[in-house]
């Protein structure tokens, strides 16, 4: 846990929650998010800046509406009601909220009434764009409270209490549509909660590392590379934090991308001087995955698999008491998610393990976003080509291979792969999209080759933008680009003889095909 100024968000429910962090976190001011039922005590140790209470889908007079818990109120730090926030701060101070009939979101334009120095709308002028919730809204304001700011068509957009720093917004500062929400955030902020803005990856480094020392003293650590940043990251904290007490082991599923192998063993062996074990279990998981062709099968054998392995090689090792996992914010956040949300797709990660195994977890970047963990990785020294590398999923190309898996196959797709991310590397793309990648089909089409009919494998390739991997666009790629990518591909990789480009977006589609 951080120890430095926090911006605490109670969580109503809203699909904006995490966004709200993100924004916060992009002002250097570090922030957390808790239940809104959270206990005090869990709080006691943060040093609490300030609060802001997310939106939700509720109406503070649904029988079981959540409450504004007291200790919010009897804390001096300033508070920020968004939506749902705020309509809660004006139904316990004594204003009145009236029930609206739909819950929707859309674009408006408001008249800002107080521009103050010191206070939200600082500077800000008239008409503001902002992504307004039409749903319930405050009809009245409680005592001591002013009204910031007002739709066209007369509803109550913003209150404040600034004696008590009181805030409340009846839309969202945080979505894109609200052109200057981040400025009315740094207000909040910087002169309304008095935030230092600190928060930067080496003071996180300094305190994780000394947070690992003091977890794990003099007893051994395994961490489970993956070739992905996120695994990357935690191996080379918890190697400056107790060096020579990590080993990591690196496990050669047989479905990795070409050459990642010799790529960790370079970095961190090599590199770094981390204590590392490569397994080749590529015949073990071949063989299991042999004539499956269901995905949610593929994953689950997969996750049993490394299980296998890490338990040979942790029972080969002694003193071994902690496993160091690469779990990051959102997994946390997404982990602890709303009960009636749906399973898409088991996300399976290298380090599922540890009730197997009874090892204590040490997860030291479980507070941080993916662009954190980059910033903490390129601070640590890690190259920037594996800062920057694409997610790569924890089952590796079994989910990219429909169908059947064959150690032909995946050399197939490892095949054309390689040349979709050389040929996007060379026309400088690799980094402007989210991650880019190569799918083989469980079909066959007919071509002609030279004079010759065949009859052989698709490639699909897939490159999308996103910042949270939960929605995402197809990348608008250019058509020289993919056309290069094409021609290499049916002319080098053996067996292939058609190229598809993927232009789904996410939903309805997900990023990878299964
Ligand atoms: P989807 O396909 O669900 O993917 O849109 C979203 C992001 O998650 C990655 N992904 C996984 N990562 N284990 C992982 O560690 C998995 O089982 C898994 N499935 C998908 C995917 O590559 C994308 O970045």
């Amino acid at each position: 846990m951080y120890s430095g100024e926090t911006i605490v968000i109670l969580d109503y429910g809203s699909q904006y929650t995490q966004l709200i962090a993100r924004r916060i976190r992009e002002l250097n001011v570090y922030t957390e998010i808790f239940p809104w039922d959270v206990s005090p005590e869990r709080l006691e140790a943060l040093e609490i800046s300030g609060f802001i209470l997310s939106g939700g889908p509720n109406s503070v007079y649904d029988v079981q509406a959540p409450k504004l818990p007291e200790f919010v109120l009897t804390s001096d730090a300033p508070v920020l009601g968004i939506c749902y926030g705020m309509h809660l701060l004006a139904h316990f101070l004594g204003g009145e909220v009236s029930l609206g009939t739909t819950h929707e979101y859309g674009s408006a334009e408001l008249d800002v009434l107080a521009t103050d120095e010191g206070g939200l709308f600082a500077g800000l002028s008239s008409p503001l764009a902002v992504w307004m919730s039409h749903g319930d809204f405050v009809k009245t304001l409680p005592g001591g409270f002013i009204a910031l700011a007002q739709s066209h068509n007369g509803i109550l957009a913003a209150m404040g209490d600034p004696g008590r720093k009181i805030y409340g917004l009846q839309f969202h500062p945080e979505v894109a549509h609200t052109l200057q929400g981040q400025e009315i955030l740094h207000h909040f902020l910087f002169d309304i909660c008095n935030c230092q803005g600190n928060w930067r990856p080496a003071i996180f480094i300094d305190q994780a590392v000394a947070q690992i020392r003091s977890q794990v003293g003099a007893q051994g650590v395994v961490c489970g590379l993956s070739g992905g940043v996120d695994s990357a990251v935690t191996a080379a904290l918890v190697h400056r934090a107790i060096g020579d007490q990590l080993t990591c082991i690196f496990v050669d599923t047989g479905l990795l991308r070409q050459d990642e192998g010799a790529q960790v063993e370079a970095t961190f062996h090599q590199a770094l001087g981390v204590r590392l074990i490569s397994v080749d279990a590529s015949e073990q998981f071949m063989s299991a995955l042999a004539g499956v062709t269901d995905p949610e099968a593929k994953r689950r054998i997969i996750g049993e698999q490394f299980i296998r392995v890490f338990e040979e090689q942790a029972a080969a090792l002694s003193g071994i008491n902690f496993l160091a996992q690469g779990t990051i914010y959102p997994d946390v956040i997404e982990s602890a998610g709303s009960s009636t949300s749906h399973r898409i797709k088991s996300h399976h990660n290298v380090g599922g393990l540890p009730e197997q195994m009874s090892l204590d977890l040490v997860e030291p970047l479980r507070d941080l976003f993916k662009d954190e963990v980059r910033a903490v990785g390129e601070a640590l020294g890690l190259p920037s080509e594996l800062v920057w590398r694409h997610p790569f999923p924890g089952p590796g190309l079994a989910v990219r291979i429909l169908g059947d898996i064959t150690p032909e196959r995946v050399a197939t797709l490892q095949a054309a792969d390689v040349i979709f991310l050389d040929e996007l590397r060379q026309a400088g793309l690799y980094n402007q999209v989210a991650q880019a990648f190569a799918v083989l089909l469980p079909v066959r089409t007919v071509g002609v080759m030279g004079d010759a009919r065949t009859y052989a494998e698709v490639i699909v390739l897939r490159a999308v933008t996103t910042d949270d991997f939960m929605t995402a666009d197809w990348a608008h790629l250019p058509y020289a680009v993919l056309a290069r990518a094409s021609n290499r591909i049916v002319n080098t990789v053996p067996g292939v003889n058609r190229v598809a480009y993927d232009i789904s977006s996410k939903p309805p589609a997900t990023i990878e095909w299964e």
